[in-house]
């Protein structure tokens, strides 16, 4: 465990979607520069807590603490202005508006100090997409999936988060696409940016955690160092059937 103090604290989260309720007391830590992963099948709640931190969907019991703050029931906006950068698993980008555009757009808003790599430009954002500066005249509508998964990151790194939010970023996407979105999610993480990736993914997960969330029916089934999965293949196929 690390000493320093969390940036991230989610304690004993339970959200409900009307009368069905879905998350049933999710705790979670994340400190400044990890990759965290929420691992989990469809329908665990991985996007549920989520939403329960950015606001999108308030938790009705638990805490959300955001570097000593709590932020629990704060607006979506207010939540995104304190840091957090939230990228759903829809990837619901602008589909008359080229690359270029939807990320102007993105970058308009109200904007925060830069973190610790700088404030994100678009030229920072195509350094690190490359296919992004190639495209930069294409319509979002005319992107591939790989393609508007990037654009749909790029465009939150353009809100200058301190944390970023990812659900489920290899979903629906080809192999080798996957392995390329890896790469880059790697070199934010060396960047120094703090991640809470949610994913089903097993592999992909593994490969960029620090740590790890294993996810089951609302509820953290196992919590631990990502290498302890990695190396431990029957800690692996009892919690994940892998
Ligand atoms: N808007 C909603 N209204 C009612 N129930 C919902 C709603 N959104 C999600 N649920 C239910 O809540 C549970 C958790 O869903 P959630 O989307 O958080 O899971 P998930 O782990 O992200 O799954 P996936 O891997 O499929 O994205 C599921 O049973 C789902 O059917
Ligand atoms: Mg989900």
């Amino acid at each position: 465990m690390s000493l320093t103090p969390a940036v991230l604290e989610v304690r004993d989260l339970q959200t409900a979607y009307g009368l069905s309720r879905v998350l049933f007391g999710v705790s979670i830590e994340v400190h400044a520069g990890e990759c965290v992963c929420l691992i989990g099948r469809n329908g665990v709640g991985k996007t549920t807590t989520m939403r329960s931190i950015m606001g999108l969907t308030p938790p009705q019991a638990g805490r959300v603490v955001w570097k000593s703050t709590d932020i629990t029931g704060w607006p979506p906006y207010r939540v995104a202005r304190a840091g957090l950068g939230f990228v759903p698993e829809d990837r619901r980008i602008f589909a008359d508006l080229t690359v270029w555009e939807n990320l102007d757009v993105a970058s308009r808003g109200p904007r925060r100090d830069a973190s610790a790599g700088g404030a994100w430009t678009i030229a920072r954002v195509y350094d690190l997409f490359p296919t992004l500066a190639e495209l930069t005249s294409r319509p979002g509508g005319f992107l591939s999936g790989g393609e508007q998964q990037m654009l749909t990151i790029a465009r939150t790194l353009m809100g200058n988060p301190e944390l970023l939010l990812l659900d489920e970023p290899s979903e629906g996407l080809a192999p080798l696409v996957v392995d390329h979105l890896r790469d880059q999610i790697a070199r934010l993480k060396h960047e120094g940016l703090t991640i809470l990736l949610a994913e089903q993914n097993v592999e992909f997960s593994l490969e960029l955690a620090d740590r790890v969330y294993v996810l089951e029916k609302g509820a953290i089934r196992f919590s631990g160092p990502a290498a302890r999965l990695r190396e431990d293949e029957a800690l692996r196929h009892e919690l994940l059937a892998l």
